[in-house]
């Protein structure tokens, strides 16, 4: 375990040198791990533990042929490492239960009948736990309960692990049945490829995480490009000009910036004309959404947020639904400007 201070905080972080893959391996030796539910998080995980050596199997509706023909081209094999959810939770001793959050609810009382003495029940999630009033998800006493949380989508904790970096991940400990439930948090953590990982609870995971897709990472992200999109429109400049000016700076230059020295190093690279005039805006900016986060912090805490999850996601045709409103965004002016904008990168000319 490694310390790191920031700002006068410290805080205890795990990376792969203090608790390595090969302890990892020996850990997770005698474990069946019944990964539930093959969708982007669930794929990922899986196929990084698989890589590394550990003893998968798969549980997935076969009715739904989209995930169950993933398995099925990733090399999983139905009545050996692919199975239905309820045989996969019955041969596992380590339950991932990476089904959507609406699943899990639906899902629980078929799956909590399988679990035994000494199990583990592990969650990249601490909605179902947090919200149990909600999801009716309370596990019994003779188990332990268990979360790894990746730091970022399904598909980049393969890409990520392919490329041979990792997605951070915390991790917490909810219920400690065994006395092992730390190593197996540990290990599993370690064995889906997480660059670092580091602890919180169910609650700190599941209050940041909600808040954070419904902010600055996607919902306030879309919001304010839209703004300052429609607002360029408004004012007579073309769609090329309003859609670089709001988005393809961002991603092609500037956010990449951010990420590898800070928000101050990427100001430092841009003109002063611009330096002066973001130190400024951002504050107004700060202040005027500051109440919308408030709200939006009160909203996911007090199960508002989660009651809509619930309720959306488990109709039978959630998935056309969301596709739909997929699609109105992918079919916005901005958003076409974008694959108009894109198709003109260098690297996608020579392709033509
Ligand atoms: N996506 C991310 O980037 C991400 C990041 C960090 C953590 N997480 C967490 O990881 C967990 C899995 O998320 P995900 O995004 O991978 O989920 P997802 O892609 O929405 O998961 C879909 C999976 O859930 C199954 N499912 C849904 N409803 C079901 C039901 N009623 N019964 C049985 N199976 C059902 C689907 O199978 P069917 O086709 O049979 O419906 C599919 O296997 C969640 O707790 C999520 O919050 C996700």
């Amino acid at each position: 375990m490694s310390k790191i201070n920031i700002g006068g905080v410290t805080e205890e972080i795990i990376t792969s040198e203090e608790f390595t893959l090969e302890k990892a391996g020996e850990v997770l030796k005698n474990e069946t791990i019944a990964v539930l539910g093959y969708g982007v998080q669930g794929q990922g995980q899986a196929l990084n533990l698989k890589d590394n050596g550990i003893n998968v199997i798969i549980g997935q509706r076969e009715s739904e042929e989209f995930y169950w023909g993933n398995a099925l081209k990733d090399g999983f094999v139905p009545d050996k490492n692919l199975f239905p959810v309820e045989e996969a939770a019955e041969m596992g001793t380590i339950i991932l239960f990476l089904l959507s959050d609406a699943g899990q609810k639906m899902a629980w009382p078929a799956v909590k009948k399988h679990l035994k003495e000494g199990n583990a029940l592990y969650f990249s999630h601490g909605f179902s736990i947090v919200y149990k009033d909600q999801t009716g998800v309370i596990p019994p006493d003779h188990i332990d309960v268990i979360m790894v949380a990746p730091k970022g989508a399904g598909r980049t904790v393969r890409s990520n692990f392919l490329a041979g970096s990792g997605i951070n991940s915390s991790y917490a400990i909810f219920q400690d049945h065994t006395g092992k439930a730390e190593e197996r948090t540990l290990a599993l953590g370690i064995a889906i490829g997480s660059g670092y990982l580091f602890p919180t609870t169910f609650e700190d995971e599941v209050h940041s995480d909600l808040t954070g897709e419904r902010g600055v990472l996607m919902g306030c992200l879309a919001g304010i490009m839209e703004a300052q999109y429609y607002l360029l429109r408004k004012h007579n400049h073309s769609p090329s000009e309003a859609f670089n000016e709001t988005v393809e700076e961002l991603t092609q230059s500037l956010i990449g910036l951010v990420g590898e020295n800070g928000m101050d190093w990427m100001y430092a690279n841009c003109s002063t004309t611009a330096q002066r005039g973001a130190l400024d805006w951002k504050n107004r900016f700060r202040d005027a959404v500051a109440p919308v986060f408030d709200e939006l912090y009160e909203r996911v805490v007090s199960g508002k947020e989660t009651q809509i999850v619930l309720d959306a996601n488990s109709a039978p045709d959630y998935r056309e639904k969301l596709q739909k409103e997929l699609s109105d965004m992918k079919n916005m002016e901005m958003w076409q400007a974008g694959v108009a904008v894109r198709s003109l990168r260098p690297e996608k000319r020579e392709k033509k």
